[in-house]
């Protein structure tokens, strides 16, 4: 299929593209970020709201952004023009490029972490981390070595160039399979592992144990902001993605199912971690470091602790690397279709530009800890704008383009392929009224709160 620009890569087949799209909506969003922020926030009530926000909003703008993608055929900037010449809504896909770069900035460093735990596993020195003491310092030391993370997230960086320097088809959607069915596995093996702990009953009470009294605003906004990054939301991967895709496949049908395997595989790591935590007497809101203190803390009290570490590890560096590739590969897609690069170049140059816009967040727990911006250090500065501020806003522009401001073809476009066009007229008043109201209150409300 050629759509809009010149000789443009499709995916391989079906199961790759769902890889692929599930592949960047599962990272270090699900078994890092989620389970911290949902210890952070209260347990049960959270997961509720979590839920919701993924299917009454998430759902319906992941849909709006394959349909632009696939009905243009172009990067998110290029989409917009496209589908609407002359228009200002290029603005739309603008800020979310830049979006993209400020989240791969910062999602390279927690990577790079990751690729250390991984490389300390190995030599088995995450097994010396036996006491909760020992392992908040180990990670504290960690984070204020600034010349360890720096070099971390630098070789994270190279491993995402390597990816996507591949293309979409040999690239992407190849590692994607080989990856994704893998990180599963270890997903499984792990939980085995934390559900037999002695005291893991009191992790399952605080994840599923129902208690709304912890429900406000700012829990709210939080679980919007987690479903928009976890779904990898509001800044075109799904439009990059769906660029990619062929007029067969099935948009609603894709939807769904990437919904759920994201909302699955957090859940799931929430069920691999809280067990542990409880089980090992920590606290549940300890934030960024909760997985990298609690869980190697875990397998330093367990027979092959260092394998089961490096398991994780391994699993956590995977998830992320496949989200990584998506967000650059959102920039690249910009650079080839609207710049005219060559991939190698365009795959080089943005990734240099995310290490580098990355490197204040790699010195925000060491060096630079006291440079503060709005009272925020470099990372939960990055962190709160993108999350909680960039993406649902992107998400409530994307939506009302493909509700209101398209007009002429989004139907055709959504219903080519499907078994669920009855779905249609559900869709097309989620984006036009629903998720953009519900998005602007809650992030309103918050922010002048
Ligand atoms: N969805 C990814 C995760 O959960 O780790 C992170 C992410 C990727 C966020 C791509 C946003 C995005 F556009």
């Amino acid at each position: 299929m050629q759509m809009g620009g010149g000789s443009r890569e499709t995916w391989g087949s079906k199961v790759g593209f769902i890889l692929a799209a599930a592949g960047s909506a599962i990272g270090l969003g699900n078994i890092w970020r989620f389970p911290y922020v949902l210890g952070e926030s209260g347990g049960f009530a959270f997961l509720m709201i979590y839920i919701a926000c993924v299917i009454l909003i998430g759902m319906p703008i992941m849909g709006a952004e394959m349909v632009i993608g696939r009905g243009s055929g172009r990067n998110p900037v290029g989409a917009f023009r496209v589908l609407l010449p002359g228009s200002p809504w290029w603005l739309a896909g603008a800020i979310g490029v830049i979006t993209g770069v400020l989240i791969l900035a910062y999602y390279t460093v927690v990577a790079g972490w990751t690729l250390a735990y991984l490389y300390e596993s190995i030599t088995g020195l995450v097994n010396t981390f036996n006491t909760p003491e020992a392992a908040q310092h180990a990670f504290d030391d960690f984070v204020v070595n600034s010349g360890k993370v720096v070099f971390f997230h630098f070789l994270f960086a190279l491993l995402c160039i390597l990816v996507v320097s591949q293309g979409v088809k040999g690239g992407i959607e190849r590692w994607s399979k080989v990856l994704m069915p893998t990180l599963f596995l270890l997903l499984l093996l792990l939980i085995g592992r934390s559900l037999t702990l002695p005291g893991a009953g009191e992790g399952m009470k605080f994840l599923f144990e129902p208690d709304f009294s912890k429900i406000s605003g700012e829990v709210v906004l939080v679980a919007m902001g987690q479903a928009f990054y976890s779904l990898s939301l509001g800044m075109g991967v799904m439009i990059t993605y769906g660029s990619y895709l062929d007029k067969k496949s099935d948009l609603f049908g894709s939807t769904a199912t990437v919904a759920t395997l994201d909302m699955s595989i957090a859940i799931l790591a929430g069920i691999a971690i809280f067990p542990a935590v409880f089980a090992m007497g920590l606290e549940p809101a300890s934030g960024a470091g909760l997985t990298y203190v609690a869980l190697p803390l875990v397998f330093s009290k367990l027979p092959f602790g260092a394998v089961l570490s490096s398991i994780f590890f391994l699993l956590l560096t995977i998830a992320a690397l496949t989200s990584a590739i998506s967000l650059l590969e959102v920039m690249v897609s910009f650079a080839t279709d609207e710049l005219k690069w060559v991939r190698s170049r365009a795959t080089i140059i943005m990734a240099a530009l995310a290490f580098l816009l990355g490197v204040p967040v790699a010195l925000s727990f060491g060096v630079w800890s006291d440079v503060k911006v709005f009272g925020l250090n470099f990372f939960d500065l990055y962190d709160y704008l993108t999350a909680n501020i960039l993406l649902p806003l992107g998400g409530i522009l994307i939506a009302l383009f493909a509700g209101w401001a398209w007009r002429k073809g989004v139907k055709e476009e959504m219903l080519q392929g499907t078994k669920m066009g009855r779905l249609y007229g559900v869709w097309i008043w989620a984006i036009r009224i629903f998720a953009p109201l519900a998005v602007g209150i809650i992030l309103v409300t918050n922010l002048i709160g």
